[in-house]
């Protein structure tokens, strides 16, 4: 039996990711804010702002693990700091605790976003942010550089990404992979927040070419691909979940 992490367990892209899981007969920890309406092996209320909160979580579940799965994350509702430390510094704090619960042949994979396509244009920012390697320290490097930063979330995004690059080749060397995907619009309680501040043709927009939303489970089983035994060669890669968003881009006018 394996036993898996999942952040975000009690919604969404993560709720569907530990149904699969469950499904498939692994052992399912979960963390969130809030109680999930499944029945894990556990769930602990964690949050992901707060570096306390993770590392007992982690205690909490101990033993060995062979994969995380950071699904939880915030919109871009929230205000920024919470977003970058939700999205980035506490879900890269989670994978740091868990993997000293995971050997050779575990695997990692985050749910980035297509809204992190655009880390290339900036390097210099993310590198010193990656740079900063604790909780507190990326906290203040935020701090001072918050101004700086346009679009909170897709920066958090942005820095998942190049973190999960990052981490890969480290890694690899201990026989653990690292991955992330990068979903489109998905039909989630978090898309219905960004429909608050977002418009419609906007969201739909980023549902093209396909025309349509997906659901979870369309995000749930490339997650469970990545860390699964199928996926053993990928290590370091973004896998884009979008419906063919992110290559139609340098097709569009
Ligand atoms: P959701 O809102 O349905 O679920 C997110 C879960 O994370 C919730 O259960 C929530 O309680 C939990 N969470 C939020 N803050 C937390 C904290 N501080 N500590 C612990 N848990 C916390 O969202 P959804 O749509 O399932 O999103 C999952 C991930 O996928 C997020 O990282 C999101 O950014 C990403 N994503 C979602 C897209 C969408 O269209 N829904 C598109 C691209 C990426």
């Amino acid at each position: 039996t394996k036993r898996v992490v999942i952040s975000g367990c009690a919604s969404g892209i993560g709720r569907a990711t530990a149904e699969l899981l469950l499904h498939f007969g692994a052992e399912v920890h979960g963390v969130d804010l809030r109680e999930p309406d499944l029945c894990l092996a556990s769930f602990t209320v964690t949050d992901l702002a707060l570096p306390d909160s993770i590392s007992a979580a982690v205690a909490q579940i101990g033993g060995r693990v062979d994969a995380l799965f950071n699904c939880a994350g915030v919109p871009p509702t929230h205000g920024k700091l919470d977003v970058l430390k939700v999205n980035f510094l506490g879900t890269r704090y989670l994978t740091s605790c868990v993997l000293e619960h995971m050997h050779e042949g575990a695997a990692i994979v985050s749910t980035s976003s297509n809204g992190g396509a655009g880390w290339r244009n900036h390097l210099a920012e993310l590198r010193a942010l990656l740079a900063e390697t604790t909780f507190a320290a990326g906290i203040a490097w935020l701090e001072q550089n918050l101004a700086g930063i346009a679009n909170a979330y897709s920066f958090s995004k942005e820095a998942l990404i190049l973190w999960t690059m990052h981490e890969s080749a480290s890694l690899i060397k201990r026989g653990i992979r690292i991955n992330c995907t990068s979903p489109g619009a998905v039909q989630t309680p978090m898309l219905d927040e960004i429909e608050t501040i977002v418009a419609r043709d906007v969201i739909d927009a980023v549902a093209q070419p396909i025309d349509r939303r997906s659901v979870p489970l369309e995000q749930a089983w490339p997650l469970v691909m990545l860390n699964s035994d199928a996926a053993s060669y990928i290590n370091g890669a973004d896998l884009a979940v979008d419906g063919g968003f992110a290559a139609a881009a340098p097709f569009r006018p």
